[in-house]
């Protein structure tokens, strides 16, 4: 039986260059799908898996995501004042309890593994979740919890899979796989991020859900920067397999939208508008009314 997680990474340092001119004021991870951030869905998600220590790595310039997770007492009381209680769950339910949030910043955006690797003192000598905010995941079972569950039959390293269509491989962390999947599970004989088209040795791409073992901290420390001149966390990751150690891919069963791009963005705004009962009505009406002008 692998070892409990309860630590989840959320690098939330990026640049969000995709998104200026909105991100040079509003993090990326703020940004609300329908009228909840981000942010909010991969925490929502992380406590479904169990998790109880929450990292940020932010940077400046980022000090809207701490606030968001601090109570807001003048709206509380206007809530309660009020006797707008729905509401003011909603708005509880976003607290954080004293502690449970630690704060680390990255002081450049050296890339996805420089993030991770800020956070190691945090981290000490147990497994650990990293989810990226901006791959929103629907499923039925959220997606770390899914992972959680095969993590604790197989341990090792699992990173989050996914098919992408092939001219897309160029664009993702893809990886080398030694066997087909069984119960959602590949076994992981190679990594390469972000391959040339044409060079990809497999059509399964690596997603923003990962359950890493300590050692990936140690890999770090070695890493040199890699692909587009950052420091990568796949190149740490492979680094497991060198040394003989376990990485698997898991094949979740959902949907991820890439809301770290404005097209991902904004399917996901849709798509989550159609689940939510109050909107549902009007949102079909103008779809309907749309669709035979699309051409
Ligand atoms: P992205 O590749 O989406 O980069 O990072 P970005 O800076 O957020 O956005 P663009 O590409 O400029 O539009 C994936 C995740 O890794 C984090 C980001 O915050 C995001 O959650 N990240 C990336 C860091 O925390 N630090 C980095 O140096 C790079």
């Amino acid at each position: 039986m692998s070892q409990k997680v309860t630590k989840a990474i959320f690098p939330v340092a990026g640049l969000g260059t995709r998104f200026l001119p909105a991100t040079k004021s509003v993090p990326k991870e703020i940004m609300t799908l329908v009228d909840r951030p981000l942010i909010q869905y991969a925490i929502d998600e992380a406590r479904a898996a169990g998790i109880t220590e929450f990292i940020f790595v932010t940077s400046r310039g980022k000090g809207a995501l701490e606030d968001y997770f601090d109570s807001a007492p003048v709206l509380e009381e206007a809530l309660r004042d009020k006797g707008k209680d729905k509401l003011l769950d909603t708005l509880l339910d976003t607290n954080m309890e004293s502690g449970a949030i630690a704060y680390i910043r990255q002081h450049k955006a050296l890339g996805l593994g420089h993030a991770i690797w800020c956070a190691r003192r945090l981290i000490g000598d147990e497994p650990f979740a990293v989810m990226l905010p901006d791959d929103v995941i629907a499923a039925q079972k959220p997606c770390l919890q899914q992972m959680v569950e095969a993590y604790a039959e197989c341990g090792g390293n699992m990173v989050a899979a996914m098919e992408v269509a092939p001219e897309q491989t160029s664009s993702y962390g893809v990886l080398d796989v030694a066997r087909p999947a069984q119960n959602r599970i590949v076994d992981v004989k190679g990594m390469v991020e972000k391959p040339p088209a044409g060079t990809a040795p497999s059509n399964l791409a690596v997603i923003g859900r990962y359950i890493l073992s300590p050692n990936v901290l140690k890999n770090l420390d070695e890493v040199k920067q890699g692909t587009g001149g950052e420091i990568q966390l796949t190149d740490a990751i492979a680094s497991e397999i060198e040394q003989d150690r376990k990485v698997y891919g898991y094949q979740f069963d959902g949907r991820r939208f890439d809301c770290g791009s404005k097209s991902g963005f904004l399917q996901a705004t849709v798509s989550f508008g159609l689940e939510r009962a109050e909107l549902r009505d009007d949102l079909k009406a103008y779809l309907k009314e749309l669709a035979p002008t699309l051409d």
